[in-house]
């Protein structure tokens, strides 16, 4: 099974979970894309699955609305029952690492208002220690942005991770993300202390959010070849 089909597996028995009525925090990302358009059709089917969604950023929001589904702001709603995204890797109890997609500030912001958070991944994702395959992404505040580098780099250094934070670029032009931030990327290794790092690296004023979720998510659904796989902290 390719990585996309275990991704859109995923995504099905992730939108099986939400029920009527729910309020429902939408992720950013391929992974998420199978999950808002397995829901699209639970809905359709369903001629009256009334949910309020949360969108973590402006594609997906179009995508969701384009399949009908109602957005409201985060903080417009009660709560936010279940929210469902994407990982980068998927570490030790379910410690994380987002933001290829650069919307982990928003994603950050809808888990942590949510009473669930489920991840859902192909089996790739699986990782022994979290960093070894992608890079941890810091999201920075433009203002000064060399200078919070030149920082973030200091702070790396003293948890043994030796290269310097690269900034994400695009066809030669820095990537913003929907708050217009930019977003620097940290080729790490293994981060051996999850938690302390996270600590350090948002003390720095100038760092907006970075990629590590921890304690975050309730459930991985992981597709593999032989079907969705339920993995808890
Ligand atoms: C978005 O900023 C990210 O956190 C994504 O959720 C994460 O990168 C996973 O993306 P894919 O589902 O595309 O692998």
């Amino acid at each position: 099974m390719s990585a996309d089909d275990q991704k859109r597996i995923a995504g099905a028995a992730a939108a099986d979970l939400v029920e009527d009525g729910m309020v429902v925090g939408l992720g950013t990302g391929s992974t998420a894309v199978w999950f808002v358009k397995a829901l699209g059709a639970r809905i359709l089917a369903s001629g009256g699955l009334n949910l309020t969604c949360v969108s973590t950023s402006k594609a997906t929001a179009d995508l969701a609305m384009s399949l009908g589904m109602k957005i409201a702001e985060l903080g417009e709603t009660r709560t936010i029952d279940l929210t469902v995204d994407g990982a980068d890797e998927i570490g030790p109890g379910l410690s994380l690492i987002k933001g290829a997609g650069a919307a982990l500030l928003r994603e950050k912001l809808v888990w942590e208002a949510s009473a669930r958070c489920v991840v859902i991944a192909d089996a790739s994702k699986q990782m022994q220690v979290l960093g070894t395959k992608y890079p941890l992404p810091i999201e920075v505040e433009t203002y000064g942005h060399k200078t919070t580098a030149n920082r973030i780099c200091d702070v790396l250094a003293e948890f043994d991770i030796g290269t310097a934070p690269r900034l994400r670029v695009t066809d030669g032009i820095p990537v913003r993300t929907d708050g217009g931030n930019l977003i620097y990327d940290a080729v790490c290794g293994r981060i051996e202390e999850p938690a302390a790092l996270g600590a350090a690296l948002k003390s720095l004023t100038g760092v907006v959010e970075h990629g590590l979720f921890l304690d975050l998510a309730d459930r991985a659904l992981i597709g593999t070849d032989d079907g969705v796989i339920t993995v808890e902290p």
